[in-house]
């Protein structure tokens, strides 16, 4: 199918209809294995001011904190002791976390789980310090473009342009990482016609991993009297990502599980193939609010791996171990 018939398939159908076909997509390119990234949240300094998220900079309610290296070498090595063999290193954009300082970091991960994937979601960086992360041993870098409507992605993200991230999207891929990115879907302002629009610029960007979930309005933001949408719609979403790019990592996020008790369930099985445990240290984790009611926060990382292979067995899937690397597109 072109990507004009999808999308007039997507108008057309009914949500269940779209749903049959891109779990059979799905199936036959990933079949019934998830795999898993462990997510580690580091810091939730940020020099940012995004009006969506809860660790904006003008959020004087957080508890700013820091993990220092010791303590994510030590999250790391827990988590690969559990199986884990993809980490993601995230954090709001903290001048703390320098290039350089991160640099130390990814490499003594890089030594001493030479068979684990690392990957990088600390925000938009030069050109330099993406390539210096590389050299260091990251494997891919997440970097979500949020929305890819200009005039709203400028509104919401105080007058960054949409451009700026764009050029970093572009500057990762050539410095040679497996590039992840997305939008959240349900943001104020937003249009079927940009969600579409966002569908279609994951697969313009050939992502090689591609993250959405619903907006969920945070008390403590600009954004507090917004509207919850529906979950359907980040489904919807999912279904339409996974017809427009087949072999994409597509995970199924926290912020569909927050929303709604089997939203990554449902996220699987309308095309999904990944899923984030959140092992960031518990002690921290109520800080990293980017929205309320996030769930996962009491639990150990052990007991969210075991919750998770149940929820999948559940839906007739299956956790795999391994690093997951990018399908060639
Ligand atoms: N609701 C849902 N997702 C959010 N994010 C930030 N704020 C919110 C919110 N209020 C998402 C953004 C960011 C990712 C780490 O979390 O898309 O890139
Ligand atoms: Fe964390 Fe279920 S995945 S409690």
């Amino acid at each position: 199918m072109t990507k004009e018939s999808i999308i007039d398939f997507y108008k057309e159908v009914d949500t269940e209809t779209l749903i049959v076909e891109a779990a059979k997509v799905c199936q036959k390119v990933h079949g019934n294995g998830v795999w898993l990234r462990g997510l580690i949240e580091f810091s939730n300094y940020c020099a940012q001011d995004c009006l969506y998220c809860g660790i904006r900079r003008s959020n004087n309610k957080v508890t700013r904190y820091r993990l220092n290296e010791k303590e994510i070498l030590e999250t790391v090595k827990s988590g690969y002791q559990q199986g884990l063999r993809s980490f993601v290193l995230q954090s709001g954009e903290d001048p703390c976390f320098q290039a350089s300082v991160l640099a130390g970091i990814v490499e003594k991960i890089r030594n001493g789980f030479p068979n684990a994937a690392i990957v990088l979601s600390c925000g938009v960086k030069t050109e330099e310090e993406y390539r210096l992360l590389k050299k260091a041993g990251a494997d891919r870098y997440l970097l979500r473009f949020e929305t890819s409507d200009p005039a709203l992605h400028a509104k919401l993200r105080g007058g960054i342009p949409l451009e700026r991230r764009l050029k970093a999207l572009s500057d990762l891929k050539e410095a040679d990482y497996q590039v992840g990115s997305g939008y959240m879907v349900g943001l104020p302002g937003e249009t079927e016609k940009i969600r579409i629009q966002n569908a279609l610029l994951c697969a313009k960007l050939e992502l090689d991993m591609a993250g959405i979930g619903p907006f969920i309005p945070n008390p403590d933001t600009p954004l507090n009297e917004a509207k919850q949408e529906d979950i359907i719609l980040t489904i919807r979403a999912t279904a339409l990502l996974r017809l427009l790019m087949p072999k994409t990592h597509i995970p199924a996020t926290t912020a569909a599980g927050s929303l709604d008790k089997f939203g990554r369930e449902k996220m699987i099985l309308a095309g999904a193939n990944v899923l984030m445990p959140n092992i960031t240290p518990i002690a921290y984790r109520k800080h990293y609010l980017l929205y309320p009611g996030k769930i996962c926060i009491e639990e150990s990382g052990e007991q969210c791996l075991g919750c998770l292979a149940l929820r999948m067995k559940s839906i007739g899937r299956e956790i795999q171990s391994g690093r997951g690397d990018a399908l060639a597109l």
